[in-house]
């Protein structure tokens, strides 16, 4: 099936994901996983090329994770990147110290020798460092073939041993020939062809899907978001009316959504599918009533998603499978850090405790979110659904501060839709962009009338990972014309607030 790979091996890094993405962009298939994993793993899995990450120790830590020497005996060429490199160094034979100048940032990178990993790259250019301790004597084997003024070895290498070590990040976009040195490893070191292409993605996928289910039932919970229908979709392509979606219409989607999604999946739609859709709208706003704290809000709409999924699915009795639309970075195990729980996400996940089935299928498993997209394209869904900024499961009920209610929901759905209406006729880019609305009422006039009304709060972010975000600077004409036609034509609404706030100390959502 996945005719060529490459292993990132995790030291705990923070760009460990960023790795994959990149060898990916090589239309070479990548998987991540955690330093640990055990030779016959490894073997099963037949790589072509294995890169250790960076990570947050030092080599001389008594318990700083290390590879096992195993490894390097595969015959598997090897890159180690910043820890992976030192700790390659350290494994055999060379020195470790802690450099007289730590280096975080830009430097610029001047090359000994060209005829390995640093095939045809420019000298003098830029590479972004990170790291205390820096390789200062070589082991036996490997020669230097570049530095920077505070490195002696940013990159070495023993080509008789395929073995290769950088000490700054190819994978980030601040090091700009770093493409180049991935793809020299990947393609002139590895072999790779490059053959991973959704196309062949999506003909293998149905073909297995089409194996694996025969006759079958399969359920699928269709928020209308990109994952789970791209998923739908790849499972009707595969087996047409054995798949039921369910669509619960929680009342807190953004203006016609529901009805989008229904004339798209629904009867006389473009697909072959049994397609049921749940009006659960005055079920959640009952449910929500007088809740105003964001987390206990959060787990009611969570645990009452689970509740109308599960009475539909009693109605359609025992299915076979159960699908989800679980992507990559869902999957990607990382277990040498937890990080604090900010807010409990609430996706179209964490069912199977409540549905009778035999199996999940996950079909967009291996892929990232822009992999998605395109496959998604391949399959012909529309741009707009391909192309959707992210929606938080719990929907508008997490943009509505304090308690929700059918008249707020729909203030915050008049005035996000005028909001992103004209965002996107103007061009600007933002990767999310929303109305929430405040629970605070000001004073102010209208006509000759006094009003007391609530306040809407614009938010439009740039961010690459949604980990970290700023505020979008949009343009004043553009805040002005939203303003004026928010307050215009959405009733109960008098005043319109912009957020600068990036992330930290903000989160994109409002709760
Ligand atoms: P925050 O607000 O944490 O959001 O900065 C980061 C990204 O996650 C999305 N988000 C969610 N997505 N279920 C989701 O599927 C959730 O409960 C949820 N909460 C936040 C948010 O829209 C942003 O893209």
């Amino acid at each position: 099936m996945i005719k060529e790979m490459i292993l990132v091996l995790d030291f705990g890094g923070q760009y460990n994901q960023l790795i994959a993405r990149r060898v990916r962009e090589f239309n070479v298939y990548c998987e991540v996983h955690n330093y640990d994993i055990s030779i016959d793993e490894i073997k099963a899995k037949n790589p072509k090329g294995i890169v250790l990450t960076g990570g947050p120790n030092s080599v001389y830590e008594e318990n700083s994770p290390k590879l096992s020497m195993e490894i390097y005996k595969l015959g598997v060429p090897i890159l180690g990147l910043c820890y992976g490199a030192q700790m390659m160094t350290h494994q055999f034979g060379g020195k470790v110290s802690t450099a007289p100048v730590s280096e975080f940032g830009k430097a610029g990178l001047i090359i000994d020798g060209r005829d390995g990993i640093l095939s045809d790259v420019l000298d003098n250019t830029t590479c972004w460092m990170s790291h205390v301790d820096y390789i200062s004597d070589i082991p036996n084997g490997f020669e230097i073939v570049a530095h920077t003024s505070d490195c002696p070895v940013a990159v070495m290498e023993n080509r008789e041993d395929d073995l290769y070590a950088i000490q700054f990040h190819p994978e980030v976009n601040h090091t700009d020939e770093g493409p180049k040195i991935l793809k020299n490893f990947v393609t002139n070191i590895c072999g790779c062809k490059g053959e991973w292409k959704m196309d062949s993605y999506a003909e293998e996928q149905i073909k297995l899907i089409r194996d694996k289910v025969k006759g079958g039932k399969v359920l699928c919970a269709l928020s209308g978001g990109v994952d789970s229908s791209v998923a739908a979709v790849l499972l009707s392509k595969a087996i047409g009316s054995q798949l039921t979606c369910v669509f619960v219409d929680h009342g807190l989607l953004r203006k016609d959504e529901a009805l989008e999604v229904e004339r798209i999946f629904g009867a006389g739609g473009d697909y072959d599918l049994n397609f049921i859709k749940v009006d659960a709208q005055k079920r959640y706003y009952d449910k929500l009533k007088g809740i105003t704290e964001p987390e206990e809000k959060r787990k009611i709409i969570g645990e009452e998603f689970i509740r109308v999924f599960e009475e539909e699915a009693k109605k359609i009795g025992t299915v076979d499978y159960l699908v989800q639309g679980t992507i990559y970075p869902d999957v990607i195990e990382s277990g040498l850090g937890k990080s604090a729980v900010i807010k409990s996400h609430h996706n179209v996940g964490g069912l199977p405790d409540y549905v009778d089935f035999k199996e999940i299928i996950e079909p967009l498993r291996m892929l990232f979110k822009d992999e998605v997209r395109s496959l998604g394209r391949e399959l012909g869904l529309p741009d707009y659904l391909v192309n959707r900024q992210p929606f938080p499961g719990p929907g508008l009920g997490i943009r509505i501060i304090g308690e929700v209610t059918e008249e707020k929901v729909i203030i915050v759905q008049e005035a996000d839709a005028i909001y992103r209406e004209e965002l996107d006729k103007s061009g600007v880019v933002a990767n999310q962009y929303f109305a929430a609305l405040t629970n605070m009422r000001s004073v102010g006039v209208m006509g000759d009338f006094r009003t007391y009304d609530y306040a809407i709060v614009l938010r439009a972010v740039t961010t690459t990972d949604f980990m970290t975000a700023e505020s979008a600077n949009l343009p004043w004409d553009l805040l002005e014309k939203v303003t004026t036609r928010i307050v215009n034509e959405v009733e109960h609404v008098n005043r319109v607030f912009y957020d600068l706030t990036g992330k930290p100390p903000g989160t994109i959502e409002f709760e």
